[in-house]
This record gives C-alpha cells, sequence and structure tokens, in this order.
C-alpha cells in the first residue's frame, strides 16, 4: 500500500523535529544494548586478563565515548557498531593518554574512569560536554581521595575538567549519602587496585550490573544487604559479554504503547535486571498491559520480551527505594501521568536536578507548555491527569531523555510538536526516529 503523505511520522528541521499528531504503535522493537552494561564490559574488559568480546554493544555517542577513551588509554579495541573486542591490559597496563580524555554527555564515562584511573599509573585529564562540566563531581572525588587519589580539578575537585595521577590507594568502608550507581561503581572500580578492602553502603540499591560483571570476571566480590565489598589487588579474567537491551530505552515504547488505546508491541531482549525494573511495576500499578515472556539468563543478566498494549492508566505514587529503579524512567514516567486519570506523585527524586538536564524543571516546564498540569517540587512533581493536549514548540535542553519524552507526548495531542535539541538522542538511542518511524507505519 501507498503511504500517505500524513502517514510520516515526522518531518526533520535543524536540529529539531517536527513530530505529527495521534496515531497508533504496532509490531516488534528490537531494544539496543544496555547503555551502563556496554560502559562496563568495554572498563572492566580493557583492566582484565585475555580478550572480551562484546555483542549487542550500544553504538551511541555515550558508550562510543568510552571505547574511544580507553583506547587513548593504550587498550585494543577492534570493531565496529555493536560487535567490539577488547584486548585486556590487566591491572597494571593502562598508558599515559597523549591528550584530555572527552567524555562529552557522558556522566557515567567520566564518574567510572575516575575510579578506574585512581589507582593506576596514568595521568590522565578529564572533561566533556558543557552539560558534564556542571555536573557534580565531588560525590566521587571525595571517596576517592579518602582512598588516597590524587585529583584536582575545578572548585576543588568537584567539577570537571578534573585531572588525575594515579597513586597507591587504601581501601576504606564508604557510606554513600546517594543510591548512586555511578558513586558505589567508581569506589568499587578504585577498590580493585587498593590495599586490603574497600566497601560501598548505598541507602537504597542502585543498578548492580557493576557487581554482577566483575563476579563474573573472578573479582573477589560479595554482598551484604545493602553493601558490596571487594578484595583489591587480584587480576580480572575477562569474559565475553553479551549485552542485554536497555530497559531505559524500552521504556520509551512501553509508555508509548500504553498511552495509545489500540496499540500493541513486542519489545525484544530486554533487560529486566531487578534493579532496574521500577518501571515496569509503576506502569502495571498504573494499570498498562504488559506481560513479561520467554524470561531467561545471558551473561549473569535477566532478560525477557514484554508484551505492551494500549490501556486506560491511572496515577500512581512514585518514591523511596522505588526511585533507583526507575530513576531514568521518570521523563517518560511524567508522560504516563500526564495521561493518567488522577493524581501522579513523584519524591524522593532530587537526583533529577543532576541528570543531563535539571529534569524536574524540564518536565515541569516543557510538558508544561504541551497542557500537562505538571507542579514542581524541590525533590520532586505532581501531575495531575489527563492531559487537554496542545502541540507546539519544546526545548530538550540538550537532554536526550527529555527529547524522545517530548516526541512521544504527540501521539496523544491533536497537533504536531515540534521538538528542538534532538541530536542528543544519539547519546543513548541513535535509531529511536527509524523505530518511532517503523512503529507507526
Ligand atoms: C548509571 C547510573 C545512574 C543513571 C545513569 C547511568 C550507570 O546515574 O542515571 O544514566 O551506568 O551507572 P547515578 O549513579 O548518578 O544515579
Amino acid at each position: 500500500m501507498a503511504r500517505e503523505p500524513q502517514a510520516v511520522t515526522a518531518t526533520q528541521l535543524d536540529d529539531a523535529i517536527a513530530v505529527r499528531p495521534g496515531g497508533t504503535l504496532h509490531g516488534r522493537i528490537r531494544i539496543p544494548g544496555d547503555k551502563s552494561v556496554s560502559h562496563r564490559a568495554v572498563m572492566l574488559g580493557a583492566i582484565a586478563r585475555g580478550t572480551t568480546r562484546v555483542s549487542n554493544f550500544l553504538p551511541g555517542e555515550d558508550c562510543l565515548g568510552t571505547i574511544r577513551a580507553m583506547q587513548a588509554l593504550g587498550v585494543p579495541i577492534e570493531g565496529e557498531g555493536t560487535d567490539w573486542v577488547v584486548t585486556g591490559q590487566g591491572l597494571g597496563g593502562l598508558v599515559d593518554p597523549s591528550d584530555v580524555l572527552d567524555v562529552g554527555n557522558s556522566g557515567t564515562t567520566i564518574r567510572l574512569l575516575l575510579g578506574l584511573l585512581a589507582g593506576s599509573r596514568v595521568f590522565a585529564t578529564l572533561t566533556g560536554d558543557a552539560s558534564i562540566r556542571r555536573r557534580p563531581m565531588g560525590r566521587v572525588v571525595a571517596p576517592l581521595r579518602e582512598m588516597g587519589a590524587t585529583i584536582l580539578g575545578r572548585q576543588g575537585g568537584t567539577l570537571a575538567p578534573l585531572a588525575v595521577q594515579g597513586t597507591p590507594l587504601t581501601g576504606i568502608r564508604y557510606a554513600s549519602p546517594v543510591a548512586s550507581a555511578q558513586i558505589k561503581s567508581a569506589v568499587l572500580f578504585a577498590g580493585l587496585y587498593a590495599a586490603g578492602e574497600t566497601s560501598v553502603t548505598e541507602p537504597a540499591l542502585s543498578r548492580d550490573h557493576s557487581e554482577r560483571m566483575l563476579g563474573a570476571m573472578g573479582a573477589r566480590i560479595r554482598r551484604e544487604g545493602l553493601t558490596v565489598t571487594v578484595e583489591g589487588g587480584y587480576e580480572l579474567t575477562a569474559v565475553d559479554v553479551a549485552v542485554p537491551g536497555d530497559i531505559s530505552s524500552a521504556a520509551f515504547w512501553l509508555v508509548a504503547a500504553a498511552i495509545t488505546p489500540g496499540s500493541e508491541l513486542l519489545l525484544e531482549n530486554v533487560g529486566v535486571n531487578p534493579t532496574r525494573t521500577g518501571i515496569l511495576d509503576v506502569l502495571t500499578a498504573m494499570g498498562a498491559d504488559v506481560v513479561r515472556l520467554d524470561e531467561r539468563t545471558v551473561a549473569g543478566e535477566v532478560v525477557a520480551d514484554l508484551r505492551v498494549r494500549g490501556a486506560a492508566l491511572t496515577g500512581a505514587d512514585i518514591g523511596g527505594d522505588l526511585i533507583p529503579r526507575l530513576i531514568d524512567e521518570i521523563p517518560i514516567l511524567a508522560l504516563a501521568a500526564a495521561c493518567a486519570e488522577g493524581e501522579t506523585v513523584i519524591r524522593d527524586a532530587a537526583e533529577l536536578r543532576v541528570k543531563e538536564s535539571d529534569r524536574l524543571s524540564a518536565i515541569a516546564r516543557e510538558l508544561g507548555n504541551l497542557g500537562a498540569r505538571v507542579v514542581e517540587r524541590p525533590d520532586g512533581l505532581v501531575i495531575s491527569g489527563p492531559t487537554r493536549w496542545r502541540g507546539g514548540p519544546v526545548e530538550s535542553r540538550g537532554d536526550h531523555r527529555m527529547a524522545m519524552t517530548l516526541a512521544l507526548s504527540a501521539l496523544v495531542g491533536p497537533e504536531p510538536v515540534v521538538v528542538h535539541g534532538i541530536s542528543c538522542v544519539a547519546t543513548s538511542y541513535p535509531s529511536f526516529w527509524s523505530t518511532l518511524e517503523a512503529a507507526r507505519a
């Protein structure tokens, strides 16, 4: 059947896109690799002994930046797209990069690298884009300095650019004030090099991909409740990593189908590690029709296919220990909440203010511009649905998850939504636009 002109999802403008309103979504979507697992496979593969073959790697800008950084640190990494081979150099094998390492927009790259380099023999300077240079780095620099790290940077080492001179470290017991996998991972990676044991206790469990991968690579690592402990001075052994699909990318389609009655999508190969599945719990509580199919374990991570159908949604209460389990999904959950009947309260989510953008302010302002009733609180949002949507221009603020959320809001509105600042989508989901086009066709 010839495609009608109005079936075109979006008109591409200069770093902006006009997304046509309405419609439903159908078909199967193969979810791209998990961003967190992709970063860790390359970093830990680089300091392991032996060869790590990474498949289903996420070829987004953030993770490609990690590959470039590890290459600059002397690690042979070959491949392209989703398949890479990392030749591990062992704990002592990294070398001084000949230039500044630029991590672009990637908080995971800069924070985990600080931990990885703190106990090495390397001198390196790390920086990133304007967003990275605003984001708090003291949260990893402080515990690393407690271990003996030499790190200098702007404003007492709390902001990038940061310079690290690797130096011998001593293990610490660190009680992190924030449930953050980036803090936990940076300290544990430094702990691999440190004398004695290093432990991190979090206020709530954040994603545990580092712990799982370290365990698979033979690290002496153990968990007791909210505390994870690693013993320093032992080499890692390379293992192949089949990266599961990223539930944070699947989240966009889960919500897009859930808010458009008549839609049905099968999302294939989605990582459903319990530290990441808060979105499934909340959508189910809101009345969404989401089913897990064919659950299986691949390389220490649980994956499943997810079937989602459009349904009537009601508001939800989202806070406490649930927050770290859906921390990256709050922008798209806010769209679901704005479509739901009743009030959704999001609390304990002040961390959103220091993500790629201040997401609490961005959600309130930009979804508000499209008609959503969103009240901003210091640590969250109150969203009253359903919304009488309108179209118009909105701004991603350079934040990939905001850009994708705003684009999908067109599905429920009567007018096109013009999203400005869409190049950032390439950091985590380069195939997002073609997937949207295909699912709407
Ligand atoms: C990540 C941890 C989270 C998350 C980020 C990826 C990781 O950040 O928001 O997108 O890969 O460790 P925080 O640790 O700052 O919460």
